[in-house]
């Protein structure tokens, strides 16, 4: 869900902009200005006074498009006051992309990696970790009682009921906003998350952080060069999911999601292995990351997806004895497997669901974690950025 417009518009809008805004300044103050008119008074008033308008005008456009936001977003494009200067942009943008890329804007089957489900033992933890120390939002309207709570996190979630704490075999990457505050909120939890697992390490690109029970969130910097990677565009979202797999897997796990999914996956070396990498939606990948140390004990935790293609899928995994638990617009099956041999690649419960179920797309409400009572600012709750 788009909060805000998107950056290159804004761009090429400011340059634009930027180069008439200077263009009139020259003519402005060029020595020939004043001698143009000499003899008609009136008629040189006027065209003063009009490019003086014009000017005005310009600088205004400039400095609304150009602002940043104080959550450090940009302004959206659409924000632009001259509608003019808006379908400059519009146009300019068009023009970037030919017929010959269209193949860039397809996704594959797999439309959204919504939430992830683990287990935890302690909400009044799980609170200090995920809202105060992350800076994430518990769900207002659902699962708001002692025995479950859901995190929203951009427009996904991370399920966290009641029960035995249970491990991800391998890591979350997160997008959560500006490493200095997020550091200042774990500094600030610290002391309730004492005597826990609880803990962060600072790497160049991210902060490795461990949740109070084990479980590795990677909060990706915001300003790392991650140009090409297809979580550069959000601000506040999960980026992936990471799976720790054991050696020769990722070829036959890429195979099972193309053929079982129409999944759009890359297979592609990674520190002397493989990994496999799986296209979800616009912005995110879940990744089977072969290590030779892969654990495989599996303690039930689970992921949600969303397809488009909800029927195909299903047949496909029934015709092999993979799916249960079917229910209206949702079924779910664990087992990875090769889809030539049937060998056995690895276990994770996919909660599938369709594009029809009632809670795809539900709004979610992200709060801004910089407001606070000390430095309130009146409509600064809400999150700004692109989910
Ligand atoms: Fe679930």
């Amino acid at each position: 869900m788009e909060a805000v417009g998107g950056g290159d518009a804004e761009g090429v809008g400011g340059g634009w902009e930027r180069l008439m805004l200077w263009t009139h300044v020259s003519w402005l103050l060029h020595p020939n200005f004043a001698s143009r008119y000499p003899s008609d008074s009136f008629v040189s008033g006027f065209v003063f006074i009009g490019a003086v308008a014009l000017l005005s005008a310009e600088s205004y456009i400039f400095v609304l498009s150009n602002a940043k936001l104080s959550d450090g977003s940009r302004r959206p494009s659409r924000c632009f006051p001259n509608p003019c200067v808006a379908s400059l942009v519009k146009t300019f943008e068009g023009d970037q992309m030919q017929p010959s890329d269209y193949a860039h804007e397809d996704i594959g089957n797999l439309v959204l990696l919504e939430h992830i489900n683990l287990t935890i033992p302690d909400q009044s933890l799980a609170t200090a970790f995920y809202v105060s120390g992350l800076g994430l939002t518990r769900d207002p309207y659902l699962m708001t009682g002692p025995n479950n709570m859901w995190i929203n996190i951009g427009r996904s979630q991370i399920h966290l009921p009641h029960g035995d704490a249970q491990r991800l075999r391998g890591h979350v990457a997160l997008i959560v906003g500006k490493r200095e505050s997020l550091v200042a909120r774990l500094r600030a939890v610290r002391p309730v998350l004492d005597r826990t697992a609880f803990g962060w390490t600072e790497r160049a690109d991210r902060v490795e952080i461990t949740c109070p029970w084990g479980n590795r969130y990677d909060c990706l910097d915001p300003n790392a060069d991650q140009a090409n990677a297809p979580w550069s565009r959000i601000d506040l979202g999960i980026a992936y999911v990471q799976l720790d797999v054991p050696l020769g897997c990722a070829g036959s796990i890429a195979a099972f999601y193309r053929e079982v999914f129409n999944a759009f996956v890359e297979v592609r070396d990674h520190n002397g292995s493989q990994q496999t990498a799986i296209a979800v939606g616009t912005h995110q990948q879940l990744i089977y990351s072969e290590t030779p140390a892969a654990n495989l004990e599996y303690d039930g935790h689970h992921i949600q997806i969303y397809v488009a293609n909800f029927s195909e899928p299903y047949a496909r995994l029934a015709a092999r004895g993979l799916v249960y638990d079917e229910e209206p617009h949702q079924y779910r099956f664990a087992d990875v497997i090769d889809p030539v041999s049937g060998a056995h690649c690895f276990k994770l419960e996919h909660e599938v669901r369709s594009l029809r179920h009632p809670l795809y797309a539900r709004p979610l409400v992200n709060r801004n974690p910089d407001q606070s009572n000390r430095n309130y600012r009146m409509g600064g709750d809400a999150r700004r950025g692109v989910f």
